[in-house]
């Protein structure tokens, strides 16, 4: 159990603790949420049966030593297993062949409701936050085996067989995640496309994964603003012969034309049966695939399978967020993400938790939305991007404080590197210094968290602004160009992990060479992250953002994040993104885009002069950009990632092709962008 001290005093410290321009972590963090000695039988009793545990440091130790033995105990106390597994993983990295449990069978939906359903059948599963903050709706355990029955119920009936591809493009919602976990029930592979992406990437998404059936709502609403959902999906459908049916649910209840294909979601579940069997599935069985953006900018299905995906979203939700009887969980994620599909499904349903469904944005009504919505809903938990903390933080303090946040206890941040300014803000404004700030840092491909400060032992201070800690099971390494592991402390290379873990991605959907080149062929028998990282003099863990986004300044390696971190720390720079230039002489230069908070009387030449000197003084005069473009807004994708594919081409000014752009916001964006780029030039 964690001990939850008061440190208010701390905040005064907060206050003062940057020493000469840097922020002194030790003096400036208090140890944050001690763990009471016994936190191993109370938290983990499955550590009873390890030799010699006692301390954090001795289960991470056990958990990398003896990893089936691991895992394996924690798959047979954590999951129900129709079939119990005796093998527990069967991986060869070198060739991207992965295994866990292979021999076990289980049902994933069974795991996330109907055992819940059974105990505590009026325990609330779902509060859906819809988009209006005064309208909520909530779904009990045996309300949502009901929904899920009769959705798979409903599925079957139109032909969706065990191993079948379904799409779901629906805004977050309890229907949402009820056809998610109808599809787990009878073995059909969920596709959840993000109910933003236009109809040509729904169609590239829905032909790529062979879907025979897509699920929409008629229409969406984000931000007080109607999304016509129907209307792309009629669009996308017409490039996919194999769609058979659509099925539509009614979220504002307009008319919206139907087809032959089409049927009426909610009239053809209301007839369905409210029980259906749960389908054992075997282990390596596939439960979803998800696609993600690469390099290429031709989007990878990344396929997770059912077992080893589960028990890393369970066990991961349970540790990393220190989840306890009671709490109420608000990831505020879309399903169409990863982030959504293990912290606001799976993990939270697995560890029979009440989890939060948010419909709307950061800023609607009002800035003080999510606070709003803690207030109300007393969330003991907050996981969000770091791109909407630095928009938050922009609008001032008074909208955070304006409401109750007393419930909350851990505060997380995913999606990308944390700024100090934001990290900072989020843990003395948002947490009063009093909840625990978690950095994140995982991927798609990873199906759960990776490394992060908690769990962790006694007394030690989160750094901030840093994942820091690989969880259980997790042993990264950094490797240098000759591919070779990086010992020892203050260094950087390309981060990888050195042996598998259950929640790991087990292919591309249709390309498995794809997934063998991208992921374990750069440094053979590794998964290679595609991110760069340091590790600090104390061993901690620093990512610096995609491997692409380091930069070599005159010999010198540079994270693009580093630069930006400092960037943002002026008191009037919004948000800003950094990229690599080609250069003559340097090799490569950082090339800054920003953007302004609201009013700021500053000139371009003295914001400019400053920066610089910012950075000379935080880094070294190599990592100041050459140039500095002030503009409206970045280029964004609509989960809030900044696009510097983007950016790197209008820096070279290789704007003719700019590549897919299918998923970005707000395309004027980047016409603005252009723009400005060739009135600096001239
Ligand atoms: C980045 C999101 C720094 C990283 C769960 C990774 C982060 C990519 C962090 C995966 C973090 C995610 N600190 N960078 N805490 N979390 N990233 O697949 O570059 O949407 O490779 O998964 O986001 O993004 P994805």
């Amino acid at each position: 159990m964690w001990s939850r001290s008061k440190h208010s005093f701390f905040s005064v410290i907060l206050g003062r603790c940057r020493i000469n321009g840097k922020w002194n972590t030790k003096l400036a963090i208090p140890p944050i949420g001690k763990r009471h000695k016994s936190f191993l039988s109370t938290d983990m009793p499955e550590a009873a049966n390890f030799p010699n545990i006692n301390t954090y440091e001795d289960l991470y130790k056990f958990s990398i030593a003896h990893s089936d033995m691991f895992w394996g105990e924690l798959a047979k106390s954590r999951l129900h297993w129709d079939q119990p597994f005796t093998r527990v993983s069967e991986c060869n990295m070198h060739e991207g062949k992965i295994k866990w449990f292979a021999d076990g069978k289980l049902n994933v939906s069974y795991n996330c409701v109907d055992r819940h359903a059974n105990e505590t059948p009026d325990k609330l599963a779902l509060i859906w936050e819809k988009d209006q903050p005064n309208e909520v709706e909530s779904v009990s355990y045996k309300e949502l085996l009901s929904m899920v029955c009769r959705i798979a119920n409903c599925l079957m009936a139109q032909g969706i067989k065990k191993g079948d591809c379904v799409t779901i493009y629906m805004p977050v919602s309890p229907t949402a995640v009820a056809t998610m976990l109808a599809c787990a029930r009878i073995g059909a592979v969920h596709n959840v496309v993000f109910a933003g992406f236009s109809a040509e990437a729904l169609a590239q998404r829905i032909q790529s994964s062979s879907s025979k059936m897509v699920i929409t709502t008629d229409q969406g609403v984000r931000g007080g603003k109607v999304i016509e959902l129907k209307r792309t999906v009629d669009d996308a459908v017409k490039t996919c012969p194999s769609v058979q049916t659509v099925l539509v649910s009614k979220r504002t209840g307009a008319n919206v034309p139907m087809s032959e294909k089409d049927i009426d979601f909610d009239e053809a579940i209301v007839n369905e049966n409210s029980w259906c069997e749960p389908v054992s599935m075997d282990s390596e069985d596939w439960l979803f695939t998800l696609y993600t953006s690469g390099s290429t900018g031709k989007p990878k299905g990344i396929v997770h399978s059912q077992a080893g995906y589960l028990l890393y979203a369970t066990v991961t939700s349970k540790f990393v967020f220190d989840i306890q009887e009671g709490d109420i969980f608000g990831c505020v994620a879309d399903i169409g993400w990863i982030t959504g599909h293990s912290y606001v499904v799976y993990g939270p349903l697995s560890n029979g938790t009440t989890t939060v469904l948010f419909e709307s944005t950061p800023t609607y009504p009002d800035p003080g939305r999510y606070w709003d919505m803690v207030q109300r809903i007393k969330l003991t938990q907050f996981y969000g991007a770091p791109t909407a903390i630095r928009l938050l933080l922009k609008h001032g303090d008074s909208w955070v404080k304006k409401y109750d946040r007393s419930s909350l206890r851990v505060l997380g941040s995913v999606g990308e590197p944390i700024n100090h300014e934001a990290w900072e803000w989020y843990l003395s404004v948002v947490g009063e210094n009093r909840c625990t700030v978690v950095d994140t840092w995982w991927q798609t491909e990873t199906g759960g968290i990776m490394i992060t400060p908690r769990p962790s032992g006694v007394d030690d201070a989160i750094e901030p602004a840093m994942p820091m800690r690989p969880f259980y099971g997790i042993q990264p390494a950094l490797l240098d160009e000759s591919k070779t592991e990086i010992q020892g402390n203050s260094v950087s290379g390309a981060c990888c992990i050195k042996y598998p873990w259950p929640g790991m991605a087990r292919t591309i959907l249709g390309d498995h060479n794809r997934f063998i080149e991208t992921y374990y062929k750069p440094y053979p028998g590794l998964y290679f992250s595609g991110d760069g990282a340091n590790r600090t003099a104390d061993g901690n863990y620093q990512i610096t953002g995609r491997m692409d986004d380091v930069i070599n300044v005159s010999g010198h390696r540079l994270g693009t994040a580093e630069v930006e971190d400092v960037i943002d720390e002026h008191h009037a720079v919004a948000e800003s993104a950094v990229v690599g230039y080609p250069h003559d002489i340097k090799g490569e230069a950082p090339f800054a885009f920003l953007t302004l908070k609201e009013n700021q009387n500053i000139s371009a030449e003295d914001l400019e002069k400053e920066l610089k000197q910012m950075i000379k003084e935080k880094i070294s005069s190599f990592a100041i950009p050459d140039i500095f473009i002030v503009t409206d807004g970045l280029p964004k994708t609509r989960s809030g990632k900044i696009m510097r594919r983007i950016l790197r081409k209008i820096a070279v000014e290789d704007t003719d092709n700019l590549g897919d752009v299918s998923t970005l916001a707000d395309p004027s964006v980047v016409k603005k962008l252009v723009a400005s780029r060739k009135i600096l030039k001239t």
